[in-house]
C-alpha cells in the first residue's frame, strides 16, 4: 500500500485500508505527544498556504511537519501577499511548486479550490478545508479518536449535531464513516441547518441514517456525539446567524441518560454550542481530539513523503 505522492482532497482518496493503516502508523508516533522532534523530514519543505483563518488546523501542519524534523514555507496573511493585488490561485500555487516544495496543504473558502491546485502543482496537495464541501484530515483525526477509544468503528452509533448544511467538517465525517460498516448516523439539526442532500446521496448505501431535531431524541443510542459551531462566515445572509445563535447549547444535563462510555467530539473552534461546563465530564474528548489531529497529521504527511522511520 501506497500513499507516496498522493493528492488528499476528498476523503474519498482513501480506502477504508489505507485509513485503518494510518492509524496504525499514527500509533507508532507516540513520542511526538511527549514533545519528542524525530529526523525522518530533513531537508522536506511543506507550504502552508491558507486563505481563511484557523488555528489548529494550521498549526498541527505545522507542528506536524516540524516534530518530523521537516521546514515549513507559511504563506502568512492573505492581505500581506499579491493575492490583495488580485493574483489568481492558479498563478499562487505555480510559483509556489515552482520553488519545488515537497508537498503543498492549502485552504480556501471556494469550493473546488484544493482540486484546482492539484491540476497545477507538481508537488501532492492536500485539502485543509475548501468552503462547505470537504476537510479530509479533519475526519482522519476524527475517526482516529473514535477508533482509539472504543478500537474499531463499525457498529457504532454517531450524532452529528449543529450546522450541517454549512460545515465541511459533517459532509467528510459521513463520507468517512461510510467507509466502515453498520455504522447508523443520527443527523440532529434544526431543518434549516440539516445536512445536504447531497452529502446524503453520497453515502446512503453505506450507511443507515436519520434526520431529528433533537438532541434527547437520540441520546441514548449514541456512542458518540459530535457537535459543530454555527459556521457563520458561510451564511448567506448575516442576519441569520442572530436568529440561529443559541438554538442549540449541549450542556452536561444535555448528557442526561447518555451510554457510560458515550464520548463527546467537537472539530473546534466551540462558540455557544458547546457549554465548557462540560469540560470536565468523562465524555469530553475535544481536546484529545485536537492533539490527535497532529499525530495524524505527522502519520499522513510521512507516508506522501514517504518518509522511513
Ligand atoms: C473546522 C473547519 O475549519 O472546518 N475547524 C477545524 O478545522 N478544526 C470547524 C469549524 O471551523 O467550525
Amino acid at each position: 500500500m501506497t500513499l507516496k505522492g498522493r493528492d488528499i482532497i476528498s476523503f474519498f482518496d482513501f480506502s477504508r485500508e489505507e485509513v485503518e493503516y494510518l492509524f496504525r502508523r499514527a500509533d507508532e508516533l507516540e513520542s511526538l505527544r511527549r514533545g519528542e522532534t524525530l529526523n525522518v523530514a530533513n531537508g522536506k519543505i511543506v507550504a502552508v498556504i491558507f486563505f481563511e483563518p484557523s488555528t489548529r488546523t494550521r498549526l498541527s501542519f505545522t507542528m506536524a511537519v516540524k516534530r518530523l524534523g521537516g521546514d515549513v514555507l507559511d504563506f502568512g496573511e492573505v492581505q500581506r501577499t499579491s493575492v490583495a493585488k488580485g493574483e489568481t490561485l492558479a498563478d499562487t500555487i505555480k510559483m509556489i511548486d515552482g520553488y519545488k516544495v515537497d508537498l503543498i496543504v492549502l485552504r480556501h473558502p471556494s469550493e473546488g479550490a484544493s482540486k484546482l491546485a492539484a491540476e497545477f502543482a507538481e508537488a501532492p496537495v492536500i485539502n485543509a478545508g475548501d468552503g462547505s464541501r470537504e476537510h479530509p484530515t479533519q475526519t482522519l483525526l476524527d475517526l482516529y479518536t473514535i477508533w482509539r477509544e472504543f478500537k474499531h468503528i463499525d457498529n457504532l452509533n454517531i450524532g452529528i449535531m449543529g450546522d450541517l448544511k454549512y460545515g465541511r467538517t459533517p459532509s467528510s465525517l459521513s463520507y468517512g464513516l461510510s467507509l466502515f460498516s453498520n455504522v447508523k448516523i443520527y443527523y440532529i439539526a434544526p431543518e434549516i441547518l440539516q445536512i445536504r442532500e447531497e452529502v446524503l446521496e453520497m453515502v446512503e448505501r453505506k450507511i443507515r441514517y436519520e434526520k431529528i431535531e433533537k438532541l434527547q431524541d437520540a441520546i441514548n443510542e449514541l456512542d458518540v456525539l459530535y457537535v459543530t459551531r454555527i459556521q457563520k462566515e458561510r451564511l448567506p445572509n448575516p442576519e441569520e446567524y442572530e436568529k440561529l445563535k443559541g438554538l442549540y447549547t449541549v450542556t452536561p444535563s444535555s448528557l442526561e441518560g447518555c451510554k457510560e462510555n458515550l464520548i463527546v467530539m467537537h472539530p473546534l473552534p466551540r462558540v455557544t454550542e458547546l457549554s465548557p461546563e462540560v469540560d470536565s465530564t468523562k465524555h469530553a474528548r475535544y481536546f484529545q481530539q485536537a492533539v490527535n489531529g497532529m499525530v495524524i497529521r505527522a502519520a499522513l504527511i510521512k507516508e506522501i513523503l514517504g518518509l522511513e522511520g
